[in-house]
Formats: structure tokens, C-alpha cells, sequence
């Protein structure tokens, strides 16, 4: 154990000295290249992709769902963000007094979450789109999960891997395709590698409390982690109706109902979740 506190200890003073260079991510976007003319996510990651109803839209439709589809993506990051910033925030100073890495390290996280959602709120602003997945739109479960789940258990810091781990998944198909715009691939690009310090720091939380626990206490666990993994990735995957209505097409109930039953989109999510999976395994969590 002694050794696992160690290791956890001189890898966050690592992160933190990562975190020092912070740049102002308002101030790195080069916000004049984000086209409107032009799509802002890969084809491939959008939810009707592949389905006869989409093959049979025009292209300004395709290319005006996929500019709501990347502006409804980085809404969910910042629902993601201001769960993690009410909970850091409330309860940080007291690990001043018995853990100061750690608290030294999340402040630095703070700041950058802080900063991923100004920049998603610059974006929105520059789109002229409407956010539109209030949080009581949000699965309830994982809202309180966040919210009540004790800040030095396994299960918190496992939902907040979770939680930046799945999206960091679809962040690195995004990157992939380098015909996007250029302030769209930096938005992407800046998450990416800010949020790689947070789920190293996550996850190594993860392994130094989920030493704490048994075998059955795992076991009792996994069914809610299950839960919480799986509303979360059904408000991730499947955009309500009012996205499709944003993007100004017809019959949006209709579309929603079809992209949860679409094959693609199921394939996207599970291999977007199988990372999650696999580290929540590795620590005897089967969910
Ligand atoms: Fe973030
Ligand atoms: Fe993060």
C-alpha cells in the first residue's frame, strides 16, 4: 500500500509540473477557421450515419447536423465539467492538510476544466446554436452518482474516468480526420491533451482506493457503476429530438428513435466504452 501511495504521489507532482505551461484556451483557438460552410465532425460520427435516412438527406443538411452534432458533443463536456467543478470545488482544501499533491494537482485541474468550458461556450457563441440538453434532460443517476458518490471512494474517481475516458474516445476519431477545421481539431486536439493528466490522475485514484475494497464490495458495487456507465452512454450516443430539429430536419422523434436502433451508431459506443471497460476490469469492477 505504502508503495501504491508512493507512486501515487510522485505521479501527480509529474501532472502538476505538466499543468504549469497553461494557455489560455480562449486564446488558442483560432476561432476565424471555424467554417460555417463546412462540416465540423467526421461523417462516420454522426448518429444517423449509415442509415437510408441519412444517405437521403442533402449535403447542407449532413453538413449542418454534423456543425449541431459537434456543438451538442461539446455541451455534454460541459455538463461533464460543471458536475466535476461543483464537486472539486466544494472539498478540495481539506486534502491541503493530508494529501497537498493531490490538492496541488486539482487545482491545476480545476483551472483547466474551467477552461475547456469557456472554450466550449465560446464556440456555441461563434456557432449560433443552441445548447439544448438541459441537465434535467440528463440521466438522474448519473447526476447524483456525481454528485452524492463519497469523493474518496474507487466508484467517484471510476465515474469520472469513465466520464472523461468515453469522450476522449470520440475525440480521437475526430482528430483523425484532418479535413475539419482547423478550430474545430483545436478545440479537440487541447482536450485531448489536457484530459489525458486528468484520467492518469484518475486512474491511478482508481487503483490506490479500489485496493481499499473486497472482492464482494467490488462485486456489490458493479451493478451500479453498470447502471451509471450505461445512462451515461445512452445521453453521450443518442441526441434527443431537438437536436434533429436544430438542424432543421423533419420528423426528429422519428430520427432520435432510429439513431438508438441505428447499428453504427451501437458499434461507435461500444468501442468507445471498451477502454472504460477494460481499466474498470482490470481493478475487479465487471460491469
Ligand atoms: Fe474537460
Ligand atoms: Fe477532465
Amino acid at each position: 500500500m505504502a508503495v501504491v501511495s508512493r507512486h501515487h504521489d510522485v505521479l501527480i507532482q509529474r501532472l502538476s509540473r505538466h499543468s504549469v505551461n497553461y494557455r489560455d484556451p480562449l486564446e488558442q483557438i483560432p476561432w476565424e477557421t471555424l467554417d460555417p460552410e463546412a462540416p465540423w465532425l467526421p461523417e462516420k460520427l454522426l448518429s444517423l450515419y449509415g442509415l437510408p435516412e441519412y444517405e437521403g438527406l442533402t449535403a447542407d443538411d449532413k453538413i449542418r447536423l454534423s456543425q449541431v452534432e459537434f456543438v451538442s458533443f461539446c455541451e455534454l463536456g460541459l455538463w461533464l465539467e460543471a458536475l466535476f467543478i461543483q464537486r472539486l470545488g466544494s472539498h478540495s482544501l481539506q486534502h491541503l492538510y493530508h494529501d497537498a499533491p493531490s490538492y496541488h494537482y486539482q487545482l491545476h485541474e480545476l483551472r483547466e476544466e474551467v477552461g475547456h468550458s469557456l472554450m466550449f461556450l465560446e464556440l456555441q457563441h461563434r456557432a449560433q446554436l443552441p445548447f439544448l440538453t438541459p441537465p434535467s434532460q440528463r440521466p438522474r443517476l448519473a447526476s447524483l452518482f456525481a454528485r452524492w458518490t463519497p469523493e474518496a471512494s474507487a466508484v467517484f474517481w471510476a465515474t469520472i474516468f469513465i466520464g472523461e475516458n468515453v469522450p476522449d474516445q470520440m475525440s480521437r476519431h475526430i482528430l483523425q480526420d484532418k479535413s475539419l477545421p482547423e478550430a474545430v481539431l483545436a478545440i479537440t486536439q487541447l482536450h485531448r491533451r489536457e484530459e489525458a493528466r486528468h484520467m492518469a490522475y484518475a486512474r491511478i485514484t482508481v487503483q490506490r482506493r479500489a485496493q481499499r475494497l473486497g472482492t464482494i464490495q467490488k462485486k456489490l458495487l458493479s451493478p451500479l457503476l453498470r447502471e451509471v456507465m450505461r445512462q451515461f452512454l445512452q445521453t453521450s450516443f443518442f441526441p434527443g429530438p431537438a437536436i434533429y430539429a436544430a438542424a432543421g430536419l423533419a420528423a426528429p422523434q422519428r430520427l432520435a428513435r432510429l439513431a438508438r436502433q441505428n447499428p453504427i451508431r451501437q458499434a461507435l459506443l461500444k468501442d468507445c466504452a471498451a477502454p472504460s471497460r477494460e481499466f474498470l476490469a482490470s481493478q475487479g469492477f465487471s460491469i
